[in-house]
């Protein structure tokens, strides 16, 4: 029965992964059942995983799923449309199963990408790669696992260790190939090219193969006219806050928007300042009531022409848990907001007039500056790649950056963005890479006595636009 289950799946173009396969086979029709809910999914996936089935079966009373009959809520304003957030989904398990849970589906959305690489074609379990009666002649294989350890040996050697689920493997990088000179993070998803050595199950690197993004020109014409304008960090209620350029911008906005069609903006957090963010905070505060924050907030925007939709995501410094990924704010604080004010969690993604955008704070730019060799806060732009690479948002459990044990990994960058813009620096800037339109937004505070201290030159007071019809951006300097 199972085998014929796949075998069919197989031949209308569909492997299953492990969980999924197991899954499927728990279900009383089990082909009908599979064929059913993948005619749901909205793209053809090679390899067919249970966060896949996931986005069209729900959870019934006793665990199991059947295929949904509701098309997925979609919150919209307008052209705005919430592709994917964590708002109104959260389904948190905090425990070590949670963990366990959350750190499987991750594993099992990066591997299916990878999976889906020409390179990575052929991949075996760990366990099977281990076989020693499995091993042909020359001893090369493929696999795919998480990193669970990196070290580097006396010799300048690169050690890691990686575990898929059936077993771990320990990757021997000899110090003069390419990727013992870059830098491997812990609980990333990786593919590992190598040779296998038979006396101790090592494996010896030839190629490290991360998920990446297929490259692209990027975004094609469309017969859009509008630009979306981006700004972060506002820290309103600090005593740092550029109230001044505000103003100035607010006044450009006035008389340009029109003329520009500039029909949105995105502010992907640190929207206020918040309270106890930081020891001392308090000293650098002219509004000490977060709620007030928000409402002054609330007034700064109402300045915004009417007619301009605003897309608001939290931040570190944001009202709402801090572990990611964030929900929306919500209640008291979202209702403080006129109604072309819409709130989102963080990371979102977003539609705007046919573009995707991928909004994320970029909270673990604090992880990846620590963790990548030749990465600095200055050069937000080049983190962002290595988000890319890696197809995760904060690849690095156990860092600066909190998580939620989500039942799925909202981190995933599962689907490539046109626009991927982060705040959080106070940088400004604007890249691409492989198709993908980078954009770190600017703050609208000045030098904090923290940053003085690290003597860190914040960029602050620019809106950053980008044309949706030609995805041209432009920087506007206030
Ligand atoms: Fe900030
Ligand atoms: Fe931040």
């Amino acid at each position: 029965m199972r085998s014929k289950v796949v075998e069919s799946l197989a031949n209308e173009g569909f492997l299953l992964d492990q969980e999924a396969e197991e899954f499927i086979m728990s279900q009383t029709a089990p082909l009908q059942f599979a064929r059913r809910a993948i005619s749901q999914l909205p793209y053809q996936p090679l390899v067919v995983t249970m966060r896949d089935l996931r986005t069209v079966v729900r959870v019934g009373a006793l665990g199991d799923m059947a295929p949904s009959t509701e098309p997925p809520s979609i919150r919209r304003m307008g052209e705005v449309e919430v592709l994917k957030d964590v708002t109104s989904h959260t389904d948190c398990l905090a425990s070590v199963e949670g963990f366990a849970r959350y750190f499987q589906d991750r594993f099992a959305s990066l591997r299916s990408l990878l999976l889906r690489r020409r390179d990575m074609a052929g991949a075996l379990s760990i366990q099977r790669a281990l076989d020693p009666h499995k091993l042909r002649g020359d001893g090369e294989v493929r696999i795919i696992g998480m990193v669970n350890e990196v070290r580097g040996t006396r010799g300048g050697e690169m050690v890691i260790d990686i575990e898929d689920g059936t077993g771990r493997c320990t990757v021997l990088v000899p110090k003069e190939h390419q990727a013992a000179k870059g830098s491997v993070l812990p609980d990333e998803v990786i593919g590992v090219v190598g040779k296998l050595a038979r006396k101790d199950s090592k494996m010896i690197l030839k190629e490290l193969v991360r998920p990446d993004v297929p490259f692209s020109s990027g975004m094609e014409c469309s017969d859009s006219t509008a630009r979306v304008a981006f700004m972060s960090d506002v820290h309103v209620g600090s005593n740092t806050f550029l109230e001044g350029r505000w103003r100035e911008m607010i006044s450009w906005l006035r008389e340009e928007a029109e003329g520009l069609d500039l029909r949105y903006i995105v502010i992907p957090g640190d929207c206020v300042d918040g309270v106890g963010i930081f020891p001392g905070q308090e000293e650098e505060l002219v509004i000490e009531d977060v709620l007030d924050q928000y409402q002054a907030l609330a007034e700064y925007l109402k300045d915004v022409p009417d007619d301009i939709r605003i897309v608001m995501q939290p931040g570190n410094h944001d009202m709402v848990r801090p572990a990611e990924p964030q929900p929306a704010l919500c209640g008291e604080v979202a209702k403080l907001f006129d109604s072309n004010v819409m709130q989102v969690g963080n990371p979102a993604y977003l539609r705007i007039e046919g573009r995707t955008i991928l909004s994320y704070h970029g909270k673990s730019f604090d992880d990846l500056v620590s963790g990548i060799k030749g990465l600095s806060y200055s050069e937000p732009l080049k983190a962002m790649e290595e988000m890319l690479k890696r197809r995760h948002l904060a690849p690095t459990y156990g860092g600066k950056t909190p998580f939620a044990p989500e039942r799925k990994d909202y981190l995933v960058i599962d689907e490539v963005p046109d626009i991927f813009v982060t705040g959080h620096v106070h940088g400004a800037g604007v890249s691409f890479y492989n198709g993908v339109r980078l954009i770190n937004a600017s703050t609208w505070q000045d030098q904090t006595s923290y940053q003085r201290r690290l003597n860190f030159v914040p960029k602050p007071a620019k809106l950053i636009l980008v044309h949706l019809g030609n995805g041209k951006p432009s920087i506007a300097d206030f």
